[in-house]
């Protein structure tokens, strides 16, 4: 959607379709109160009317959302108000629409702008390259949009900018957690970040199979022997690091199909599975909004990848794994794999000595027995980054909730015959493998995020939301990462 700003009055510019974003505790303009019902529109959160108005102001349609209450308005109630207008501007099929706020807003300009620009691009996200039948009226998509203010354009434009960097990251994550394992392998996905490296003038370089043996990659090379599809591991790199340019190493899971190996997962546990690479789904998206922004930081995005089949190369429960590390993994269960995979990824991040390693997986179900969908599970083993984390989770509303990575946690993973045991029973299930992972950093600040919950919606509930992937990590790894900016 090409977004633009210009200086003028919403009810006065000649439009096709007027989107008027409203407070619920705010009187209407008069020339609009006049055209409908009062009791019709009370400008409630995402409540929406469709107006007529036949002259009484210049657009020829006029489309009224509410915005709840003044006070009680937040940056999320903005983006779900433009994802509803958004939807309800592709029904009646206007290509360009014009759109305005009515009233002060007590969010400063450019943050609203921004808010407003994601939940259009949001709002607008469908994953449909499968469906075919398709109606001219189901494809229809808005182009244009004009956002017209009496206030001055500059950090609106800047607001929408960011807005739009930050969108298009997340429906690209979610592009990527949307096609299905046999299109997106990990193949694939390594030629996605070549792709992306040369879009954004970053440094991609992809191993395969054969440079995995030379390495040592022991851990990717298990996971992925079942499995035709090869595996890769994915190295992206933004910025160079210098005094004033912390390193920040993005670690993600790309299992781009998880099937339990040997391990079998039952069939409807398996259903969603190709969701597998969440956490490195959103490491190429944040990626692209760091190259975007220009961050001052040196970013590593770090991807392994596999695909995790049940055959008879596959890896076994029993199996003793030498990762890159040296460090050796006893294989109780082949489900456990994304911790496995990780553990090379890690352990490879030390060699870029960085301020903080940031890994994000789709890892344990048991997070979504604790937590549901509605929040990341974070471990950490450096309690100033978890804060900034939990910050950056509010600022963003993608909500992360810390768990405890004690000592006994560590014991519960040992094994006889190896260093390491890939399960550590039921109990805390979320935090062993939390606690598995932290063994491969080293002495390096290091935060863990099981997106497992957040990274899959059945139902969407929002409008910003559709079925599928969602794109989570993308937002909270780019305030976390801004936040992390130094000053410029
Ligand atoms: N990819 C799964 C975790 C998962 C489950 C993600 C549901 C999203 C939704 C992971 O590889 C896995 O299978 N974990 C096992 C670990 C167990 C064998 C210790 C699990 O959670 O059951
Ligand atoms: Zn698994
Ligand atoms: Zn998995």
């Amino acid at each position: 959607m090409n977004i633009t700003v210009k200086t003028g009055d919403l009810l006065h510019e000649s439009s096709d379709l007027a989107i008027l974003a409203v407070f619920e505790d705010m009187p209407l303009p008069d020339n609009v109160a006049g055209i409908l019902e009062p009791a019709d529109f009370r400008g409630r959160a995402q409540q929406t009317l469709l107006l007529y108005p036949r002259g009484a102001v210049a657009p020829r349609r006029l489309l009224l959302v509410g915005l709840g209450q003044r006070d009680k308005l937040t940056t999320e109630t903005i983006r779900q108000a433009a994802a509803t207008a958004v939807q309800q501007a592709r029904a009646v099929q206007v290509p360009a629409v014009t759109i305005g706020i009515h009233g002060d807003v007590p969010l400063p300009a450019q943050t609203t702008a921004q808010a407003f620009a994601e939940g259009l691009e949001l709002g607008a996200y469908r994953y449909w390259p499968y469906r075919t039948g398709l109606t001219t009226e189901e494809t229809f998509e808005v182009e244009r949009a004009t956002v017209v203010t009496g206030d001055s354009e500059e950090p609106i434009r800047q607001g929408i900018g960011h807005g739009q960097i930050i969108g298009r990251a997340v429906t690209y994550a979610r592009d990527l957690v949307n096609h299905p394992g046999y299109a997106l392998t990990p193949a694939v996905l390594g030629e996605q970040a070549i792709a992306l490296g040369q879009r954004l003038g970053l440094q991609v370089k992809v191993l395969d199979k054969t440079q995995l043996t030379e390495h040592g990659f022991g851990g990717i090379l298990a996971v992925g022997k079942g499995s035709a599809n090869e595996p890769r591991f994915i190295v992206m790199e933004y910025g160079t690091p210098g005094p004033d340019r912390p390193t920040v190493c993005l670690v993600g899971k790309g299992l781009t199909f998880d099937s339990g190996g040997l391990s079998l997962k039952p069939a409807d546990a398996m259903e969603t599975m190709k969701s597998d690479m969440g956490g490195a789904a959103a490491v190429l998206g944040a990626l692209q909004v760091v190259a975007e922004l220009g961050l001052p930081l040196h970013v590593v995005g770090l991807v392994s990848s596999a695909e995790n089949m049940p055959s008879a190369t596959a890896y076994r429960p029993g199996d003793i794994v030498t990762t890159l590390s040296g460090k050796t993994i006893e294989v109780l269960n082949t489900d456990a794999e994304g911790r496995i995979i990780l553990s090379d990824a890690l352990f490879y991040a030390q060699r870029y000595k960085p301020a903080a390693i940031v890994e994000l997986s789709t890892l344990t179900g048991a997070i979504i027995i604790a937590l549901g969908s509605h929040a990341t599970g974070m471990m950490a083993t450096d309690q100033a980054l978890a804060d900034r984390m939990s910050r950056a989770g509010e600022a963003r509303g993608e909500r992360v909730w810390q768990l405890p990575l004690w000592d006994e946690y560590h014991t519960m993973i040992k094994s006889q015959v190896a260093d390491l045991k890939n399960i550590g029973g039921r109990p805390a299930g979320s935090i062993t493998a939390g606690a598995f992972l932290a063994a491969f950093v080293g002495e390096y600040p290091f935060v863990h995020l099981d997106i497992a919950g957040p990274a899959w919606v059945d139902r969407p509930t929002r409008p910003t939301e559709s079925q599928g992937g969602t794109g989570v990590g993308v937002r909270l790894l780019t305030e976390f990462l801004r936040d992390y900016a130094p000053a410029v």
